[in-house]
């Protein structure tokens, strides 16, 4: 293992190019089989500018041998990929056919707060919600997910997310690949610790500390699947929907990935790099070029955020759950000469997101992700010895009466902290849906520093949009450098945040951390604008 602590290491100083060599990462290997790489339906608003989702109970297989209890929408995992055109307005009908509450949130669109889907935007158990949305910003890659609060983690993981693309039609100006399916390839990225049963999502109070992550990585619902792609230029439209887990993905032969785009929009131009990280809920698109018709695969480098010192128990937990392997296979690309290739040319320039603006900011605000640790631990000793064991999966003897539409056995982050007493906070204190945050001014810039403690936390938020100033003093990667809804904080970072959204006090815009255990347990704010 010396090699790998080598590559953390190199990983923290940024030597990049270090790891290129073949010596550690042993080199280009023959791209693995595996399942054909499912494509999520391409949905459009039909005539009448409706878009029906309906959200529902199904089985998975995420391996042809093995099928799991889950959730989706208009299928039984995952959802389509809406595509809205910029400038139209949707009328989005989204039918709640769980049996239990629910929310859907519109990640990354600019919706006012009462069509935003938050936690205060509820749609009970049969109820149809219908949002109309004027479709107003930049082409960009967003995604829905539910978000009622104490609830998000384990219904996302059942696989309740689906895609949101907002285009303007000018993807083939821009030169940039656009046929869904055959050179623009929305990829998914997920991980699962259990593939098999009625009990998809068993967290235990150390998974709510440091966030649940699985041992298997999945790309749109199927472990390590092989996708076919023309000898070309191919767009990798990749989205972060684990519930925790951070991907540093790379080519396993090194080739280059051209940054095209990240949460909000174009970059001004395709930014080169061996090494991507994409935290949960962010979004990423890439250029990849196939074509030297050779396959390749995908891999990711381990996460290790979250495994911070907190005894030998700890210690234990997070070794047995880690990944056996140093570095993980996600998926393979296989160029394929009958499919024709498009475009084989890198655009040299997009959409310029223009520079950041700090001296504009009215405001600045300090916000610390704060773990409450001493006070998690003193609840867990607590609630492990009610519920018989800290390393024992699930609690046990827990009332379940309160949460109909729930299998058998399934728990969430709200349960633990309920009957453990265990929170976390960004806002000073744990998150309160009837207490407001922050007042920002509607139309105005804003300066954000964050600081996290023992681990990197995704910071989102919600009605706004920004810039990242700095990363622990520094510029960020120029991938960083465009607009964005979620970022991932190791240290300390500054954003320009812009509020045009309106957000009336009835029903406030949400900022918190995108580890959905966290967000869950607490780790999570409001913030209205007037
Ligand atoms: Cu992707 Cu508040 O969520
Ligand atoms: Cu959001
Ligand atoms: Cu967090």
């Amino acid at each position: 293992m010396t090699h790998a602590l080598t590559r953390r290491a190199a990983l923290r100083l940024g030597l990049a190019s270090f790891l290129a060599t073949p010596f550690l990462l042993g080199g280009a290997r023959a791209a693995q089989s595996g399942p054909p790489l499912p494509m999520p339906p391409l949905l459009e608003p039909d005539a009448s500018g409706k878009i029906a989702l309906r959200m529902a109970r199904g089985r998975h297989s995420f391996m042809p041998s093995a099928s799991i209890a889950s959730a989706g929408i208009n299928g039984p995992f995952l959802g389509p990929l809406v595509r809205v055109r910029n400038g139209t307005n949707v009328i989005f009908a989204v039918e709640n056919a769980l049996g239990e509450i629910t929310t859907l949130h519109w990640h990354g669109l600019f919706a006012p707060s009462e069509q935003d889907g938050g936690p205060h935007n509820v749609i009970a158990p049969g109820a149809i919600w219908q949002p109309v949305i004027a479709i107003n910003q930049p082409a960009s890659f967003n995604w829905f997910h539910p978000h009622v609060h104490g609830e998000t983690a384990r219904q996302a993981h059942l696989g309740l997310a689906g895609l949101l693309a907002v285009t303007d039609g000018g993807d083939r100006e821009r030169g940039l690949p656009s046929r869904h399916g055959i050179d623009d390839l929305p990829l998914i990225l997920q991980d699962r610790r259990v593939l098999d049963g009625e009990t998809p999502y068993t967290p235990d109070m150390m998974d709510v500390i440091h966030g649940f992550r699985g041992t298997h990585i999945a790309v749109n619902g199927a472990i390590g699947p092989v996708a076919p792609v023309p000898a070309g230029l191919v767009r990798l439209r990749f989205l972060n929907a684990a519930n925790a887990r951070n991907f540093h993905l790379r080519f396993a032969d090194g080739r280059p990935m051209h940054v095209i785009a990240s949460d909000g929009g174009f970059l001004a131009k395709p930014a080169e790099t061996a090494l991507l990280t994409i935290a949960p809920g962010e979004r990423y698109e890439v250029l990849a070029d196939f074509s030297d018709g050779t396959p390749v695969n995908l891999v990711t480098l381990p996460d290790d955020n979250g495994k911070f010192g907190m005894g030998m128990m700890d210690r234990m937990k997070a070794f047995a759950s880690s990944l056996a392997a140093d570095e993980a296979h996600v998926m393979a690309f296989a160029p394929d000469a009958g499919i024709a290739a498009d475009l084989r040319a890198l655009p040299g320039s997009l959409d310029d997101p223009g520079t950041a603006d700090p001296a504009k900011a009215e405001k600045r605000r300090d916000f610390l992700f704060d773990e409450r640790l001493a006070e998690n631990m003193a609840a867990m000793m607590q609630g492990g010895q009610m519920g018989g064991g800290m390393m024992g999966g699930q609690m046990g003897g827990m009332d379940h009466s309160a949460h109909a539409g729930r299998a058998q056995g399934e728990t969430g982050p709200a349960v633990h902290a309920m009957t453990s007493g265990m929170a976390m906070a960004i806002a000073g204190a744990p998150f309160d849906m009837g207490r407001i945050d922050v007042e920002a001014r509607l139309g105005s810039d804003e300066i954000w520093t964050l600081s996290t403690q023992e681990m990197a936390h995704p910071f989102h938020i919600h009605g706004a949009s920004f810039r990242v100033l700095t990363k622990n003093g520094k510029a960020p990667d120029i991938w960083e450098t465009g607009w964005k809804d979620t970022v991932l904080v190791s240290g300390k970072a500054e954003l320009l945040v812009r509020f045009n959204r309106p957000a009336a006090k009835e029903k406030p815009f949400m900022f918190h951390c995108h580890i959905l255990e966290h967000e869950d347990a607490g780790m999570m704010g409001q913030f209205i604008t007037a």
